[in-house]
């Protein structure tokens, strides 16, 4: 396997020792410091269709608009445009889905350099799509979210993006795609997950058509959702000197052309991840700086939940941002899913400071805060589910392996010498987070952060590390630091099948055409495994 040379894997024992003092400069494989390189232009990506072609007949408009979206509609109901072939619309922008509910969903729609009128026309039948919403203007390079409100649970809803363009040329309705409203219990179905996608280490750990092959791989599964698990909006290679809220934002709309290829059928989740520096430690108390630029237009561009009937979460306003939606919870099917947060509620930085200082921590000094730590102990105790996935970027948000750190810090409760110093670090916790999730019936922890695919356990905790979609190096990076588990190189997706009798976790492999051979079948499955 290639490895930059600038770069070497931790050691075992940095593993163990866990560093107490840490140097904060890790991240990923690679670091930061490799990739100097500029944003790179994605190719456009092409909608798939997954879905047969439908007739394209917009029909005039019923128009009972049962989604009133947050924003005002000023215009009246469109007058559909004629019924041009599906796929010819002249439309650049895309739609991504979000926070789907037993009831709704949110459609955000993003163009970067087109303004006009928008309207989504939805229904339960492929090709019969006989609701509509109102009409709203769409500015170039401003995202819109319009909410589907009123859906039927556990049920396939399908539908079309209408776009007509201010300019006076013709519009068209985008192709139809379909997504699932929440699965009751009993239900089976798939959901999926890739690590960090680094689209800015350009050549060094991200092809663009790779990514594009393995997105297009997941979205033919027809996830009911997918979960990106942080690093794949990374700010801290911009010059800090001359960062501001657009270049922060360019880092979440480059991307979209890419997850639109999934995003526009499967919902996304966002776990935050370190080079993401939606964190806590650099809020200053303006609306000028990078937490603020980060989280608004990660929150503006990809609807994540806020705490409602249907989702647990964060529901602690932060001036100039409101809710973060960093940290939720929902049920679906048989399952509970969370999605936690290291970044954002610890007083100092986790990993690595934006900026490059050479700052340290002590890990005792790193937290996932009170109050989220109490969300998660009433969440996960409060559940029924049969399943339980917890989702994080990385076991305390920093080093190296899954297991190996388990047991310290706030996670595990050791100090690096390895006495249990948990009560009185945090007197008011009732136990470390491994324990708290042995007890309560974890599943499976995932994480991403190491680039590389391992599956390991602890005290009936499935640790689940998935790998970079899109390395077109294929590399096994940080294996020194996983003492077990099977392991696999980037790249590809976990795809996770959900059935009342067992969970079955898929590493789907992905490889450019020209690295294709009997061995290096793209699509193929390289390790699958069954639980309970
Ligand atoms: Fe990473
Ligand atoms: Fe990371």
């Amino acid at each position: 396997m290639r490895r930059p040379p600038r770069h070497p894997k931790p050691s075992p024992r940095w593993a163990s020792l866990g560093a107490a003092l840490l140097v904060l400069s890790a991240c990923g494989g690679g670091g930061s410091a490799e990739s100097p390189a500029p944003v790179p232009v994605p190719t456009p990506a092409p909608a798939p269709s997954p879905a047969p072609a439908p007739t394209p007949a917009p029909s005039p408009a019923p128009a009972p608009a049962p989604a009133p979206s947050p924003a005002p509609a000023p215009s009246p109901a469109p007058a559909p445009n004629p019924a041009p072939a599906p796929g010819t619309s002249s439309f650049r922008g895309n739609v991504v889905l979000g926070s789907p509910t037993d009831s709704g969903i949110k459609a955000n729609v993003y163009a970067p350099d087109q303004s006009g009128t928008v309207w989504l026309a939805y229904g339960t039948r492929s090709g019969a799509l006989d609701t509509q919403t109102a009409a709203q203007p769409l500015q170039a390079g401003q995202p819109l979210e319009i909410a589907l409100t009123g859906l039927s649970a556990n049920t396939r809803h399908y539908y079309r993006l209408y776009f007509r363009p201010t300019d006076g040329t013709a519009g068209a309705p985008g192709d139809e795609a379909s997504f699932m409203t929440a699965r009751p219990a009993g239900s089976s179905f798939t959901f999926a997950l890739q690590g960090d996608s680094h689209p800015e280490r350009l050549k060094s750990q991200f092809d663009p058509d790779l990514y594009t092959r393995t997105l297009t791989t997941a979205a033919a599964d027809q996830p009911d959702f997918y979960v990106l698990m942080g690093d794949d909006f990374s700010v801290d290679t911009l010059d800090p000197t001359t960062i501001d809220s657009a270049k922060v934002r360019e880092r979440y709309t480059l991307q979209r052309p890419y997850l639109g290829l999934i995003g526009r059928q499967a919902p996304l989740f966002l776990v935050n991840g370190n080079h993401e520096q939606a964190a806590g430690y650099l809020l200053d108390g303006t609306a000028n700086n990078v937490a603020v630029w980060a989280q608004n237009a990660r929150n503006s561009l990809y609807a994540q939940p806020a705490p409602d009937g249907f989702y647990g979460g964060n529901p602690t306003p932060v001036p100039h941002i409101g809710l973060l939606r960093n940290y939720f919870s929902w049920t679906w099917g048989d399952a509970l899913f969370v999605v936690i947060d290291p970044y954002w509620h610890s007083p100092v930085a986790v990993d690595n400071v934006f900026g490059g200082s050479d700052k340290r921590s002590n890990m005792w000094d790193v937290s996932h805060g009170d109050a989220q730590y109490q969300w998660l102990q009433r969440t996960l105790e409060g559940s029924r589910a049969r399943y339980k996935f917890v989702f994080a970027h990385h076991v305390m948000g920093t080093g190296r392996g899954g297991i190996e750190l388990a047991k310290q810090w706030e996670w595990g409760g050791e100090s690096a010498n390895g006495q249990f110093d948990f009560p009185l670090k945090r007197p008011t916790w009732t136990e470390p987070i491994h324990r708290l999730m042995a007890r309560t019936g974890v599943t499976i922890f995932f994480q991403g952060h190491d680039h590389i695919w391992v599956r390991q356990k602890l005290d009936g905790v499935t640790y689940q590390t998935v790998s970079e979609p899109a390395d077109p190096n294929y590399t096994l990076w940080n294996a020194d630091a996983y003492a077990s588990g099977e392991k696999f190189p980037n790249s590809g997706y976990t795809r996770v099948r959900v059935a009342p009798d067992g969970v079955q976790v898929d590493y789907v492999r992905s490889y450019l055409q020209r690295d294709e051979s009997a061995t290096r079948v793209h699509g193929s499955t390289a390790f699958s495994y069954r639980l309970p």
